[in-house]
This record gives C-alpha cells, sequence and structure tokens, in this order.
C-alpha cells in the first residue's frame, strides 16, 4: 500500500502558515470519504480558514452543494485539508475544474496518489507536504437571508447555490518543517 510521504507530526500549537496564502494563492486539497472501502472523493478548496473552536484547534471548509464531494461529507464523519508543493499546482487546477462524479479517475489523472492517513478515514495523499485531518462537528448550509452584505448574494451566488459551512475538529497534523514553528 503507498504510504504518506516522510511529514513530521505537528502539534497543533506548533503548526505555522500564512494563512491567507495557503488558503488563497497554494489552494488545499479537501478529501472525503473512506480510504480503506476505496469510497472517496476530493476537490480544490480556496475558501476557508484555520482557527479555535469550543476551545480546540479547528478549520472552517465552505462546499457548494453540488461538488460530489459533499455527499461523501455527508455520508462519512472525517475529512483531510492537504497542501501540495508548486509543481502540483496544474493537478490542482484539474481536480478543482473537473467533478468525481463525472470522471471517477480524476486523482489519479491529476497525478495525485490517496494514501491512509494516520487517525481518520478520509484519504491523505501521497505528495503533498500538509495534510490536516479533521472530524466534523459541526455542518449547515448557508442562508440568503442571514447576508447583511446583500451584495454577495448577487455577486457570488447567482443560482443561489449558498456554501456548506463545515467545522472540522483537528485531529491529527503533519507536515514538512516549514510548517513547523520555529
Ligand atoms: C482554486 C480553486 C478553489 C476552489 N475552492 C472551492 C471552495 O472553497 N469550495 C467549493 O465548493 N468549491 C471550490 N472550488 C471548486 C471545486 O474544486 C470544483 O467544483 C470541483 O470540480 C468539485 O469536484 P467534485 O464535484 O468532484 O467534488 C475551487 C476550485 C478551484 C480551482
Amino acid at each position: 500500500m503507498e504510504k504518506m510521504r516522510q511529514l513530521n507530526d505537528i502539534e497543533p500549537e506548533m503548526f505555522c502558515c500564512e494563512s491567507f496564502r495557503v488558503w488563497g494563492d497554494n489552494w488545499l486539497v479537501l478529501a472525503a470519504g473512506d480510504f480503506e472501502q476505496k469510497k472517496f472523493n476530493a476537490m480544490t478548496v480556496g475558501w476557508g480558514f484555520f482557527g479555535t473552536m469550543w476551545a480546540a484547534p479547528a478549520v472552517t471548509i465552505m462546499v457548494r452543494p453540488q461538488r460530489y464531494t459533499l455527499e461523501f461529507l455527508q455520508e462519512y464523519d472525517t475529512f483531510t485539508l492537504s497542501a501540495f508543493p508548486a509543481a502540483y499546482r496544474g493537478a490542482l487546477a484539474e481536480i478543482g475544474k473537473v467533478s468525481g462524479r463525472e470522471v471517477p479517475d480524476k486523482l489519479d489523472r491529476a497525478g495525485l496518489t490517496p494514501v491512509a492517513a494516520r487517525r481518520v478515514a478520509a484519504p491523505a495523499f501521497r505528495e503533498a507536504e500538509l495534510v490536516i485531518e479533521c472530524r466534523q462537528a459541526y455542518r449547515d448550509a448557508m442562508a440568503g437571508k442571514n447576508f447583511l452584505d446583500k451584495s454577495l448574494v448577487g455577486r457570488m451566488y447567482p443560482e443561489r447555490d449558498f456554501h456548506v459551512m463545515i467545522i472540522g475538529e483537528v485531529l491529527h497534523i503533519s507536515g514538512t518543517a516549514d510548517y513547523l514553528k520555529l
């Protein structure tokens, strides 16, 4: 079985990154499902947060209702977020464009190798430089009536496909030394 590349275990309090760059420029891959059962899917994400919730390390992801990956998030309780070296930017653009619903081998085609994560059923990736393993704690769809900035509704949701917001408790982080606070 393929293994995750040798990454350091990182305690959440020692985890360090340029959060805006990682989400906004580098992007992350969100994977959900069960690696052992060979039932999983993944997609690129660029909108989300790292932080603290309910006195524990947490991440928030935002997933539109039409994403195939959302079906796995509804069926399985864990997910991973992975970052990749710059060489994989094209791969992330690809799996952020193609849906696993229509192209079941999209990860393979993009050159990403799913592997078992350390603590959760959702897969990690052999090529990743950072893997954050999470368990879903809260999931709910945004509602148009709750937007205080109404311009966002027209600009971001012309089809009223409001994001499903998922808060996940961080269970494990592994990464290269770049993600470790000195
Ligand atoms: C850079 C980038 C960032 C993205 N960020 C998000 C995101 O945060 N939430 C989301 O729902 N879709 C996002 N997408 C779109 C999904 O990755 C895309 O629709 C993908 O094909 C869904 O795959 P799936 O249907 O197999 O789940 C992003 C795409 C790209 C290229």
